[in-house]
């Protein structure tokens, strides 16, 4: 989690470093700092808090420094507090470093620094980085222009665990040193200055080039120029990377919250993420992809990991998989696929599904599947992110930078994205080839139903102002409409706080019914026609229980018999997920913003779990 910014130009560092730690709050608000190089030295000012108050910091407004670090803090090790607070500085106050990720070792490393005479303020598993720094540089007896660069390798050899590092020092007003493994960091290539992010969005308004740092590389940024080095410091070369996305598309374009405007660029997510891939008179397309019949043949079966709505989208994606390849598919929570021993060998595949591209736990599970010798595909919605450069094959989701904690356009742009893969499978497997057909046709449909979808927002929010002060809400669906429940709850209690929970519809009798009573809130999603009929039914045996319902359906129901009933666009039910769960994600937002909640962040959460 947290987020960092680096700045190296010729304009004040300060502002700009707040600027962009104000767009990457959405990986951690609880503290956050900026350290820059100052005529006397390095400046270190910080505080427990928002961003935003960084502002009312004594001093900030003298600083003069042109080179500077900065973060946003998700705590993990040590209360949010100054004392833990980065960036930190060394004892001799001579080095200053941000980090994001998790130093597993720290604890050894502290007691080797302490008997060396070190001492530690903090609470943090990050300032071991800065005394270790100075540790190696003055044990070290050369003294040319790599001695800081020699000194963050050496230090880095000894790190065990996640990292994204800035670091500066007194010794050299010209230069920054990154390095990263396993925690985000890209670098922005500007016009005589240089930037550095956790993530592109933040940066996106100063340059449109990126480069990107793999495992254990170094980047020794001046104003004018960017080094690359290997683990063992040899140079090495690096591309840049041109970025299409726009800055606007990383803003909130008038609307209140990122999230709502997320919620609404879902039919323009969908037309991008679809986009050349699929045609109605032609084979669906993935120039990334080379799987031959025979190996898909071959599959014993497919594993779809993935953590918090990627998982829901996957469940989706596992309905999809079965029934149109004949091909068993199970869907894994991350966190738990990696430490479960799966059965997994060379008639694997796995499949790994990350907005962020960055969760810790999917990139584990990813990397073991690797080593038990499955392919492994990525679908990720960033560019160059961490998973897709461990992935034997990457496909992307194009739904532009989501900022809002809530997933919403990459969970139905991941949705739709299985339906092609799926299809992409069917085709080369020669299998269900009318089902096909048709799913290609209501794909491509897709767009224009959710701009039809959307216009529930009014009657959403109405039946939002009379459940927003509920301490529970259920949700219920059969076949996909149940991962679509799943997803709904989610959501719920991720930005409004109260207790959601989702159930198989069949499931009820056998055990949660004991929880209804009378006034509770009952949601229930109908699209398969097929079984539409047996949700109405055990939604009947709430409403005799004194439940108030909600139904999102596609089907003809009668209306009569439910407090209120969403009529969405009828489709296939294998997407029917990207249009069922539009006017449950209006809901949890409205719900949200009547409590005055801060919607796009909420407590505790964080946009990019970048530790276990
Ligand atoms: C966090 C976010 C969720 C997200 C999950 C997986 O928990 O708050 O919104 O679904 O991580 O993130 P990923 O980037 O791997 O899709």
């Amino acid at each position: 989690m947290c987020g960092i910014v680096g700045y190296i130009g010729t304009k004040k560092a300060s502002p700009i470093l707040i600027n962009g730690l104000l767009r990457l709050e959405y990986r951690g608000y609880d503290s956050a700092g900026i350290a820059t190089i100052e005529k006397d030295g390095l400046s270190i000012m910080k505080d427990k808090g928002r961003v935003k108050n960084l502002y009312n910091l004594p001093g900030i407004d003298d600083l003069e420094g042109t080179i500077g670090i900065a973060h946003t803090r998700w705590a993990t090790h040590g209360k949010p507090s100054k004392e833990n607070s980065h960036p930190h500085v060394d004892n001799s106050e001579s080095f200053s470093v941000v980090h994001n990720g998790i130093i597993e070792n720290y604890n050894e490393l502290r007691k080797f620094l302490t008997d060396n005479g070190y001492t530690f303020y903090s609470q943090t598993d990050t300032e071991i980085v800065p005394n270790l720094i100075h540790y190696y540089y003055n044990k070290d007896e050369n003294d040319d222009e790599q001695k800081i660069l020699r000194a963050v390798k050496n230090t880095c050899k000894d790190l065990k665990g996640s990292f994204a590092l800035e670091i500066i020092s007194k010794y050299d007003k010209d230069h920054m040193i990154v390095v990263r493994k396993d925690s985000p960091l890209v670098i922005g290539k500007g016009d005589g200055e240089n930037y550095i992010s956790s993530d592109i969005p933040a940066i996106l308004s100063f340059t449109r080039e990126f480069y990107l740092l793999n495992d254990l590389e170094f980047a020794l940024l001046s104003r004018d120029d960017i080094k690359f080095y290997d683990t063992d410091l040899n140079p090495i070369d690096k591309k840049v990377q041109t970025i299409e996305w726009n800055a606007a598309s990383a803003e909130k374009e008038g609307y209140e919250d990122y999230m709502l405007k997320e919620i609404h660029e879902q039919p323009t997510a969908i037309r991008e993420t679809i986009g050349a891939k699929l045609d109605e008179g032609t084979k669906c397309t993935f120039d990334e992809l080379d799987f031959t019949k025979d190996y898909l043949k071959g599959l014993h079966k497919i594993y779809l990991v993935a953590c918090g709505t990627a998982m829901h989208a996957g469940l989706a994606g596992k309905c999809m998989m079965e029934r149109l390849c004949r091909i068993p598919t199970e869907v894994d929570i991350a966190s738990e696929f990696r430490y479960r021993d799966p059965i997994i060998d060379d008639k694997t595949l796995c499949i790994f599904i990350s907005q962020s591209g960055e969760t810790a736990d999917t990139i584990a599970a990813l990397k073991l599947s690797k080593q038990k010798g499955a392919k492994t595909l990525a679908i990720s919605n960033v560019i160059g992110s961490s998973i897709t450069r461990e992935a034997d094959y990457s496909i992307y989701t194009h739904a532009g930078p989501e900022i809002a904690v809530a997933s919403t356009k990459a969970y139905t742009s991941q949705v739709v994205l299985l339906a092609m893969l799926a299809i992409y499978f069917a085709e080369t497997l020669e299998e269900s080839e009318v089902e096909v057909l048709n799913l290609k046709k209501e794909i491509l449909e897709l767009p224009k139903k959710l701009e039809e979808t959307l216009k529930c927002e009014e009657r959403i929010k109405a039946f939002g102002h009379r459940i927003y002060q509920e301490k529970d809400v259920f949700f219920l669906g059969r076949g996909i409409d149940e991962t679509v429940a799943r997803e709904s709850a989610l959501k719920l209690k991720e930005i409004s706080y109260i207790h959601a929970d989702s159930y198989p519809a069949g499931e009820l009798k056998h055990g949660p019914i004991a929880l209804i009573e009378n006034g509770i809130t009952v949601i229930s999603i109908m699209t398969d026609p097929k079984l539409v009929e047996k949700t109405v039914s055990n939604i009947q045996e709430v409403i005799t229980r004194g439940a108030k319902t909600l139904v999102i359906t596609n089907q003809d129901v009668d209306a009569k018999l439910f407090d209120t009933v969403i009529r969405i666009p009828e489709t296939d039910s294998f997407v029917s997920p990207i249009l069922s769960v539009v006017p449950l994600q209006l809901l949890s937002y409205y719900i949200s913003k009547e409590k005055g909640l801060d919607v796009d962040k909420p407590r505790n959460l964080a946009k990019s779990v970048t530790v276990e």
